[in-house]
């Protein structure tokens, strides 16, 4: 995919603690050309509530609470579907994205992704980019790991999934939630052919000399 393409992309949240790196990356994506499918668990809701202060509801909440927020450019066409929705457009392949994001992504949604029991939208559309071998990115949250869930990640993993944790580094002294937010982002944007720098890229002594 080049910069040049318009990207089409199905985002995912589900409810692990990291809600700064989804609304980070969706607020980058808002100002890029394309469309997303965007699809929100009730519990990335209840942890976006929780982690924010607000009381959005549904996944189009989330977009007018970022955009009221950090006030983006609006040029990206986003679809809503809904969690149960397991018939949709975006349950089938026969439908074209060019990837697949779940950020943040839980640890039982991991799960349901590794053996395929996929009873919503998020583990179907998941189920789907892999068999149809597009990219999927997981960003998962969880401290510490069990051996379940690190035998989950290596089966993802070895099944053709990036598994992208939410480490974003300090090197570069980040200064807010914001700029935490956006080097995930940019590592998610990275991750799907797309560079774009929300944050500085680390240049060395010798380089920056
Ligand atoms: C405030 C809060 C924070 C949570 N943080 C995490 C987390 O960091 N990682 C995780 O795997 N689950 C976390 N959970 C638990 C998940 O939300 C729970 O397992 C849920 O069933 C996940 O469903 P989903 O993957 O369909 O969204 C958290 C729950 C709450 C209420």
């Amino acid at each position: 995919m080049s910069s040049a393409d318009r990207i089409r992309l199905v985002l995912a949240m589900a409810g692990a603690s990291g809600s700064i790196y989804a609304a980070r990356f969706l607020k980058a994506l808002m100002e890029i050309p394309g469309e997303t499918w965007f699809v929100a668990s009730p519990a990335s809701i209840r942890v976006f509530k929780e982690e924010f202060s607000t009381n959005v509801e549904t996944a189009a909440q989330i977009l007018d609470f970022i955009q009221e927020k950090w006030k983006p450019k609006k040029i990206h066409t986003f679809h809503f579907r809904k969690f149960e929705d397991i018939g949709c457009d975006i349950a089938s392949g026969s439908n074209i994205w060019d990837g697949m994001v779940v950020v943040p992504c839980s640890m039982k949604t991991i799960a349901a992704i590794r053996t395929g029991i996929t009873e919503n939208l998020i583990e179907r559309a998941a189920d789907v980019t892999l068999k149809e071998r597009r990219r999927l990115i997981l960003v998962p949250r969880e401290t510490p790991y069990n051996r379940i869930h690190l035998e989950n990640m290596l089966s993802l993993h070895d099944a053709g999934a990036v598994i992208a944790p939410a480490s974003p580094g300090f090197y570069q002294m980040p200064n807010s939630l914001e700029d935490l937010g956006d080097f995930m982002a940019t590592r998610i944007f990275r991750l799907l052919g797309r560079e774009i720098d929300l944050y500085p890229r680390w240049l060395s002594d010798k380089e920056s000399d």
